[in-house]
């Protein structure tokens, strides 16, 4: 069965593809914001619970789907039971619609900004070159203001960039680059560890800042309530993190699992990709709070006041920083970027394959048909974030499709296969190669990760029910957030009833009861 399809030449190709989607903006930015925010060194120990009692089993449980019936998400899914195709669509059209089409955007400013670092284009004023002559942000999210048109260019740079690397089979395009890529990414980001913890001031903010625990924030059972559910959002935002920093909830790593070799150890593989991902985020946080540390110091200024969340970390806080280096200047800028390019592209990718695989795989058209119709409509999608209100816009999608769109795909995906499927089949499948998984993973996937997530979905509901998301007007979220969900929802609804190219849908074998590992 399935002849037809291409897979990884190597395990290694796979782990750094996977590893690839895994590390990506949200590394470098994302992390040291968060840990700064929530404790320091303590937002460790959040961090890790997640990545225990959430992220492993789930990435475990999308490898096994994705290696067990060899198929993207809606395949998988149909194969296993033809009631949950929709889910195995709405996965990958949140991936393409929901983040590809602004993350897109965010890479093609980092091209910008590696043009800008060779002549430190942002000059004295960073926060004031960013929002107003680069963004030229609009006032309000519902006034568009027409295109800004350099980024218009390097958003088309980026989507011609994934489209070659896409154009060809997963072993000649996306594997191919990863090989390539990742060892770069992982050498450019030891160069900046090293030259950033370097620097005057950035001990300091390293110690007193990034690895000082300030155990109070994360400590659920403080008597004071107000303490207790500041620490209760602390772990809400862990496991949040933990779900965005291993691509889970896209179909992506089902995707990528699918193109694996019979034998394969997918508990090893779960295990190095999260582990490599987590711990690029913690050494790439000293990268982070060297330079911020430095800056502080040397305006005088104290750490908290210098540091800030997001993009603006990325794109003012940086600039500033490097601007105010004794030397070597543009070098450290063109690094610092090239980095976010290369961990934003091996990401831009997995987010696209997701997609495209799952259209090949259901109407059986070419894949390079398919890639360059997705690419097209994807830069032509992407266009209303290179607006002036593109960051506004971009800010209200991420938050509704993380916090919502993930954390269902997520849940939903455990219940399936926990509930429906049951875990110990995929479990008995898991465990025919290598590294035995565990029992303990069934409850996992059964109960407690389900119901972490729904948790969590209603600490997001009723926080933005008693408050408008980032100060926004109701209208905005309503159109911006609520309507893009829509919009992917009934756009995964109609591929999942579009009829099947025949000979596609054809199930694997299921183990019988007696063949069961347990
Ligand atoms: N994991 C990537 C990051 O941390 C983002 C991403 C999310 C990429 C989902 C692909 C899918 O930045």
């Amino acid at each position: 069965m399935n002849s037809d399809r291409s897979g990884w030449k190597s395990n290694i190709g796979f782990l750094l593809a996977a590893i690839g989607s895994a590390i990506g903006l949200g590394n470098v930015w994302r992390f040291s914001y968060m840990s700064f925010e929530y404790g320091g060194g303590a937002f460790l120990i959040p961090y890790l619970v997640a990545l225990v009692v959430a992220g492993l089993p789930i990435m475990i449980l999308e490898y096994g789907i994705g290696h067990w019936q060899k198929g993207s998400a809606p395949l998988s899914l149909a194969r296993i039971d033809h009631r949950f195709e929709w889910l195995g669509w709405w996965m990958p059209v949140v991936a393409m619609m929901g983040i590809m089409l602004y993350y897109s955007v965010i890479i093609g400013w980092c091209v910008n900004y590696f043009c800008y670092s060779f002549t430190l284009a942002w000059g004295k004023d960073p926060e004031g070159f960013f929002f107003k002559q680069f963004l030229e942000l609009s006032d309000s999210a519902s006034h568009l203001g027409g295109l800004r048109v350099p980024i218009v260019f390097s958003t088309l740079l980026v989507w011609i960039s994934c489209w070659a690397i896409c154009f060809r089979d997963i072993s000649h395009g996306i594997e191919k680059t990863s090989i390539v890529f990742m060892p770069i990414l992982f050498v450019l980001t030891i160069i900046m560890v090293a030259w950033s913890v370097s620097l005057d001031g950035a001990g300091n903010a390293i110690i007193n800042h990034y690895l000082h625990a300030d155990w109070n924030k994360i400590n659920l059972f403080a008597s004071d309530p107000a303490k207790a559910k500041a620490a209760g959002e602390v772990w809400a935002a862990a496991f949040g993190q933990i779900f965005f920093t291993l691509s889970l909830g896209f179909g992506i790593m089902i995707t990528y699992a699918s193109y694996l070799p019979d034998k394969t150890d997918i508990v090893k593989n779960a295990l190095v990709t999260s582990i490599v991902n987590c711990l690029y985020s913690f050494i790439a946080g000293f990268a982070v709070f060297g330079i911020v540390g430095f800056m502080a110091k040397s305006q005088g200024v104290p750490f908290d006041q210098a540091i800030k969340s997001g993009p603006q970390l990325a794109f003012v806080v940086y600039p500033k920083a490097i601007s105010l280096l004794p030397g070597m200047n543009s070098i450290f800028g063109v690094i610092f970027f090239l980095m976010l390019i290369l961990a934003g592209l091996t990401s831009g990718v997995s987010l696209i394959e997701a997609f495209a695989c799952a259209v090949t795989d259901k109407f059986g058209l070419s894949r390079r048909k398919v890639v360059s119709i997705l690419c097209g409509a994807g830069f032509a999608g992407s266009l209303i974030f290179t607006s002036r209100a593109g960051l506004y816009l971009l800010d209200i999608a991420d938050h509704f499709i993380t916090n919502y769109g993930l954390v269902c795909g997520g849940a939903l995906e455990c219940i399936v296969i926990g509930w429906v499927l049951k875990a110990r089949i995929l479990r008995s499948h898991i465990n025919r190669h290598g590294t035995r998984l565990p029992a303990v993973w069934d409850f996992f996937i059964r109960f407690s990760t389900p119901a972490i997530l729904v948790f969590l979905f209603s600490l997001t509901i009723n926080d933005d029910l008693s408050k408008n998301y980032g100060g926004y007007h109701t209208d905005q979220l309503i159109l911006f957030g609520g309507g893009w969900m829509l919009i992917c929802l009934l756009l995964a609804l109609a591929l999942a009833f579009a009829p099947w190219k025949a000979g596609k849908l054809v199930r694997r074998h299921e183990p019988e009861e007696d063949e069961l590992l347990v």
